[in-house]
């Protein structure tokens, strides 16, 4: 913890690797790491960091906003500059979104698949004859059989793949792998509530775009990739390090990629260096076809696919093709950690997908989702709800005040998600996502609950 001023200067010049806003920034986050610096200490005036450190106040005060806008610091007119508490590294939002009501009769807010649309595990166990073997450290990470299967599907160059526990996993890996501190990344708004969390814990700038049916749209992309012009912050000009979107089923609103979007947005992705990173956690539950810039940008382009929605979440596997480098990276970091999926696990997942039967069984899962989401969008729409969306099994409802749409809702045993958590833009708020692929029937009557739950506590023109 901090001793002094002067010893907090010393400190700081000690980590101070290049003297400009990034590296200073990077040096206070070093000594947050290390212990330099602690939650709520204050720090000294932009002249004197300045003077001590030889550095502009210009230079400090660009390093104070980039680290104020990561979170890492923040600016109250009385206290001065103090560090921030931590943000605790929790996943803020995805407890939030999920912070359900387990005595629902009906619980739609949980956004995970069926487990009776699952594929039966039994057939593909029965007749697995390899067991685990001690060699499993020597051996290649991910089982040759099982590389070449993902091959022959895979939407994007797959020249370099390889398999992890789950697409969180892998979001995970990828973001310590390519993010650094302050970095600028453009992700969709609304998105996955877990990401924004990741994103946060590891203090880079988020920047929302929205979606619309096709996936980002394309102008605000633009506008983003451009740079935010009115921010005179060093992190202004800073150039967006990565662009993460969901390719189909997005969660929640259910967009997915045209190709003739995907071909926008890869031309204007091309004119910068941004990496793209494309989630696609439906997989094979999805009714749109894979699909992946990585076909135009294939040295630009991460693509990750999960089983979780598709053939079961506990199997805990997802892959993750990349670039040669990025690739590099990921395979290095998870080498000093748990260094391999479960080649058991793995083992199942081949059979899964390589059995007729359990192909068939997902096949069937894919066009249930299609018929229960078709089924509440249609019901909803005859109630004057219109829904936007064409894939996954999520629905985001228009409301005119989300938490009066979820307590009304949950007030009648209906368990449903405010929309909040899930917003990259401020002030983006009035939906709810409801989980259209766990409701098998009573359609019409949950329609009606969720139309009447989408006109509570609002609308005051039609009120009044
Ligand atoms: C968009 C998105 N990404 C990632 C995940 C997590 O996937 P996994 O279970 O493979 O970690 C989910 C799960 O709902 C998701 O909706």
């Amino acid at each position: 913890m901090l001793q002094s001023v002067k010893e907090l200067l010393s400190g700081l010049e000690e980590r101070l690797e290049e003297p400009t806003a990034r590296g200073l920034a990077r040096a206070v986050s070093r000594g947050l790491r290390d212990g330099l610096l602690g939650a709520g200490d204050r720090l000294p005036p932009i002249r004197t960091v300045a003077t001590e450190l030889g550095l502009s106040p210009t230079t400090v005060s660009a390093a104070w906003a980039l680290l104020a806008r990561s979170g890492a610091i923040s600016t109250d007119g009385r206290r001065g500059t103090t560090v921030a508490t931590e943000p605790g590294f929790g996943s803020v939002r995805y407890r939030r979104a999920l912070g359900h009501n387990s005595s629902f009769d009906l619980d739609l807010s949980t956004g995970v698949p069926d487990e009776n649309l699952l594929p039966d595990l039994s057939r593909v166990l029965r007749s697995m004859t390899v067991t685990a073997t001690p060699s499993s450290y020597l051996e290649d990470p991910v089982l040759p059989e099982l590389l070449d299967v993902l091959r022959r599907d895979w939407p994007a160059n797959a020249a370099h793949l390889t398999v992890v526990d789950g697409a969180m996993d892998a979001l995970d890996l990828i973001c310590r792998s390519v993010l650094r501190l302050g970095d600028r990344v453009i992700v969709e708004s609304p998105c996955f509530p877990p990401l924004l969390d990741l994103l946060e814990a590891l203090r880079v700038d988020v920047v929302g775009v929205p979606v619309d049916d096709e996936g980002l749209r394309v102008e605000p992309l633009a506008a983003a990739l451009a740079g935010p012009a009115s921010r005179s912050a060093v992190g202004s000009t800073a150039a967006t390090v990565a662009v993460f979107l969901q390719p189909r089923a997005q969660n929640p609103t259910g967009a997915s990629l045209s190709a003739g979007r995907a071909a926008e947005l890869a031309e204007l992705i091309r004119g910068t260096n941004a990496l793209i990173i494309e989630d696609d956690s439906a997989g094979a539950v999805a009714a749109s076809d894979a699909i992946s810039l990585g076909l135009l940008l294939a040295d630009r382009t991460v693509h990750i696919r999960s089983f979780s929605k598709s053939h079961g979440p506990d199997l805990r596997l997802a892959a993750i093709s990349a670039p040669p480098e990025v690739m590099h990276e990921i395979t290095g970091r998870r080498q000093l950690g748990q260094g391999w999926s479960s080649r058991l696990l793995q083992r199942i997942l081949l059979g899964l997908l390589t059995d007729p039967v359990s192909i068939r069984e997902v096949a069937e899962a894919r066009e249930e989702y299609a018929r229960r989401r078709a089924l509440l969008v249609g019901a909803l729409a005859d109630r004057g709800v219109t829904v936007n969306g064409r894939d996954g099994m999520n629905i985001w409802v228009p409301v005119a005040d989300e938490p009066a749409a979820v307590l009304r809702l949950a007030s009648q045993g209906i368990g449903v998600t405010a929309g909040a958590p899930f917003a990259a833009l401020p002030g983006q708020s009035g939906f709810i996502r409801v989980t259209a692929g766990l409701l098998a029937d009573r359609h019409a009557q949950v329609a009606d609950a969720l139309a009447v739950a989408a006109r509570a506590g609002g609308w005051p023109g039609v009120l009044r």
